[in-house]
């Protein structure tokens, strides 16, 4: 039976109202549009770096890490007694005062960025990011038509719906506009696979024929993740970000790289995502790791694109507040003095290979992929990879038994994701893959 590894952590006793009360009050009084995991859902009330607590006390490892919002870890405790400090100095003033924090962190921030990417607008979602880099974009080209791509995620707000392109996240209702999708670059579903070294070339050229044949000839922004996360960990192929940047700016567009899940050194081998195919974007924008667990949000861009929102007065109340910016502070100065771009490099690297390892012995696993510590695992009935849905969420049930959580992805919710906060250990990795083999095993008995 695999067994989490050992943790001295003990969290406080929960002396809260029940499960049941919770899951009452929830269905009463919170709108009916919140979903939940597992047939019976889990109240979690502690968390400790890269564990969870439920309100019995039970431990389990974070393989989804709040939706890929846990950097440095839970509760970590140098980013806990920043927040504190913040919290008793003081809570909030806008940015119509000057205060050090927003000032400090949008320093540091930049200090992470290539030279270009030099001034730093924070927001409190990533949603928010997404409309304002499309409002940067077109404000400052004048242009109107956006070019974002099939299967992406990039937020519920009614703007940032308008770049999601997944049905199941879309009311028909109108959102967005001037969005015009691209094919999605999906080398294991797609037309051209892992075996095409110029599946890039051909996947960028429907970017091209997009702008020619299905728009007004000019854009205002190419919008991408470098790589899908809500879609399934599907990882732009080499050469294509290149290839459309060009393209897009051949059109008099910006190019925006959404960096809400692969930010913050995630992807290991690099601190931003875009950084891993060799591209340079003009307008960037982050979300979920960049405060660990905090509602914090970020666009950077170049200070010259930036000066055209000076047209009118732009203003986010909760935008860069004290204690978000404390938060968010804290944890990128333990990002990078503990090296954890370097753990996910390490770890991601150990979890990909055991995955593929397990792949070998599980015909269901039809492909392992992603990068770093973030990583998605689809699984497939019969050779014709029909997405095995009912079976992803019966692997997180068992996972879940052994004290794992875990993720799921993809338009058919068949892509297991793991993404766990980038501080575990080579002794959580080994845990997960047991567990894994353990429910593959029982999955496919
Ligand atoms: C790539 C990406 N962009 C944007 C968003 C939206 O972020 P938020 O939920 O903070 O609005 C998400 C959320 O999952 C995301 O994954």
């Amino acid at each position: 039976m695999p067994q989490l590894p050992p943790c001295d952590y003990v969290p406080a006793k929960y002396e809260g109202p029940t499960k049941a009360e919770v899951a009452r009050l929830r269905s009463q009084f919170l709108t009916p549009s919140l979903v939940t995991y597992y047939r019976d859902p889990v109240m979690i009330v502690a968390g400790h770096m890269q564990y969870l607590f439920d309100e019995t006390g039970k431990r389990y490892l974070d393989a989804l890490s709040g939706i890929v919002s846990i950097s440095a870890g839970h509760c970590h405790p140098k980013v806990i007694e920043a927040v504190h400090a913040q919290n008793a100095a003081l809570q909030h003033v806008t940015t119509i005062y000057l205060h050090p924090n927003i000032a400090l962190f949008a320093e540091k921030l930049v200090s992470t960025l290539p030279e270009g990417l030099d001034v730093v607008y924070f927001t409190n979602s990533g949603s928010e990011a997404n409309d304002l880099a499309i409002l940067i974009a077109r404000a400052y080209t004048k242009n109107f038509e956006v070019i974002a791509l099939r299967n992406a995620y990039h937020g519920g707000s009614q703007g940032a719906m308008g770049l999601t392109a997944h049905s199941t996240w879309k009311y028909s209702v109108p959102h967005g506009f001037g969005v015009l999708h691209a094919l999605a670059p999906d080398r294991f579903r797609g037309t051209w696979g892992y075996d095409d070294p110029e599946a890039g070339h051909k996947y960028a050229h429907d970017v091209r024929d997009l702008i020619e044949r299905g728009s007004c000839g000019n854009v205002a922004a190419f919008i991408a993740e470098p790589i899908q996360g809500v879609g399934g960990v599907i990882e732009m192929p080499p050469n294509y970000l290149s290839d459309v940047y060009h393209t897009v700016r051949d059109a008099g567009g910006l190019c925006i790289s959404d960096e809400v899940q692969t930010g913050f050194g995630r992807t290991g081998d690099a601190f931003w995502g875009f950084e891993n195919h060799g591209v340079l974007p003009d307008i960037v924008t982050m979300a979920k790791g960049i405060g660990n667990g905090a509602p914090l949000a970020a666009v950077v861009t170049s200070s010259k694109i930036a000066q055209s929102l000076t047209e009118a007065i732009h203003f986010n109340t909760f935008g860069g507040n004290p204690v978000s910016c404390a938060q968010g502070l804290a944890n990128l100065e333990v990002l990078l003095e503990d090296d954890i771009q370097g753990n996910a490099k390490r770890l991601g690297a150990m979890l990909i290979d055991g995955f593929k390892r397990l792949q070998k012995i599980y015909p269901i696993i039809g492909d392992v992929r992603g990068r770093g510590l973030m990583v998605g695992i689809e699984l497939v009935e019969g050779t014709d990879k029909t997405p095995a849905a009912d079976l992803a969420a019966d692997v997180l049930e068992t996972c879940k038994g052994f004290g794992l959580l875990i993720g799921k992805s993809g338009f058919f919710g068949n892509v297991l994701r793991v993404k766990p906060p980038m501080c575990l250990t080579e002794a959580d990795i080994t845990f997960m893959l047991e567990v894994f083999d353990t429910a593959f095993a029982k999955e496919t008995a």
